[in-house]
């Protein structure tokens, strides 16, 4: 990825996990301005992604992709500009292959034209998918995937005004280890995101969307070594309205992406999200660690029957500490200090990113979460304190 493209993760509104294909024109301007009147824009969550379906059946005669001109009455030209002078980013999405998963016309053959056409409507993100791909000459599949990025990046990074690339392929690989490594391994010099593993739980979606989430959280943690500033790891869209969550799995979902340095897109109806889902969503301390300059990733320090810790380190010294209780039930945890790589003979300010409140910690610090919660600590030493690497880390070896 390119630092000056995407200094730090991207955060916005996407319509896929809430709305699939029932998206409009409506939809992304009554969004922008609740996103305005809320204070989502003002507290960092600047772009628009429009998902799947936006488009026509067919291509044009000259073989330009077209919008959907009932769906888009003023066209996505006019909603780029919408978006730009309400202060948001418009993005697209497109696949790779011959059709996208909705079975709109795909890129395929058409990549440089395409880019060119986004480019043209004063799009700067695109979102690339990857179904419907198929090797040709009998090459590996996943050898197909990386030649078709790889013209992307060159495609994208070359425009005169360079677009912003979301890249799906390593989310088609997940469930074969050794190729999934394979596919992350050119991924994050070819492009500033990249969808790793499944789709989250959509709105309409039957089974369990807490589940869903820790199913892209256990990936998300074992591709920690491949983010840095300028290519962030994609666990998916935040769901903050999604009906099977509790109000603690919602706060947990936002707290734990925030901890990853993740992309954090809404995919809700904003306009009707309660008071508290807005207040956590714009929460500053959660926001600064997103957006920490150094882009480290959260790792996973230490799992036991009920918590996971994670760490990490942030650009002004100080260290984060990040604790889940995936258990059924209220539990009560101590962690030494020394498994984040804190001396153990200093003394400690923890600032508790829910309450603001400021505690001093010594040696170890005590947790009682209910289930699903999460709690996070910004802790700074006092100047002279060593601070290394925590030995305990999971999934966090460099390739
Ligand atoms: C699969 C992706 O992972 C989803 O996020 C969404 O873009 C759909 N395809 C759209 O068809």
């Amino acid at each position: 990825g390119d630092v000056g493209l995407l200094p730090t993760p991207p955060m916005g509104f996407n319509n896929w996990a809430r709305f699939e294909c029932d998206l409009n024109e409506t939809l992304f301007t009554d969004t922008a301005q609740s996103m305005v009147s809320r204070g989502l824009l003002d507290a960092g969550y600047n772009r628009l992604n429009l998902d799947d379906c936006w488009m026509q059946t067919e291509r044009s005669a000259n073989g330009s992709l077209q919008w959907n001109t009932t769906l888009f009455p003023h066209g996505i030209p006019w909603l780029a500009n919408y978006a730009r002078e309400h202060g948001f980013h418009l993005g697209i999405y497109e696949d790779a292959g011959n059709a996208t998963c909705g079975g709109y016309p795909g890129s395929l053959n058409h990549e440089q034209q395409d880019a060119d056409t986004f480019a043209s409507w004063g799009i700067d993100y695109l979102k690339l998918d990857g179904c419907n791909i198929y090797a040709e000459n009998g090459q590996p599949l996943r050898d197909e995937y990386k030649d078709l990025y790889t013209q992307w990046h060159k495609i994208l990074s070359g425009m005169s005004q360079p677009l912003i690339f979301s890249e799906s392929a390593p989310a088609y690989f997940c469930t074969n280890e050794t190729d999934w490594m394979r596919v992350m391994d050119w991924i994050p010099e070819n492009g500033e995101l990249a969808r790793h593993s499944d789709d989250v739980l959509v709105y309409s979606g039957e089974g369990s969307a807490w589940e869903s989430i820790m199913t892209n959280y256990d990936y998300q943690v074992q591709v920690a070594r491949y983010q840095q500033p300028g290519y962030y790891n994609d666990p998916d869209f935040l769901i903050p309205d999604h009906p099977g969550l509790t109000d603690d799995e919602k706060k947990s979902h936002f707290a734990l992406w925030a901890s990853f340095g993740a992309p954090l897109i809404i995919s809700a109806y904003i306009p009707d999200l309660p008071e508290e889902v807005i207040t956590f969503l714009k929460n500053k301390d959660f926001i600064d660690v997103d957006q920490d300059p150094l882009a480290q990733q959260a790792a996973l320090v230490t799992r036991d029957a009920n918590f996971d810790v994670l760490t990490r380190s942030l650009a002004n010294g100080d260290r984060l500490l990040t604790v889940l209780n995936r258990g059924k039930k209220t539990s009560k945890t101590t962690i030494p200090i020394s498994q984040l790589g804190l001396d153990s003979s200093c003394k400690y300010r923890a600032r508790n990113l829910w309450t603001g409140a400021v505690e001093t910690i010594k040696e170890s610090v005590e947790i009682t979460l209910d289930t699903h919660a999460t709690i996070a600590y910004r802790i700074t030493p006092p100047r002279g304190c060593t601070k290394t690497t925590p030995t305990g880390m999971i999934f966090n070896t460099a390739s």
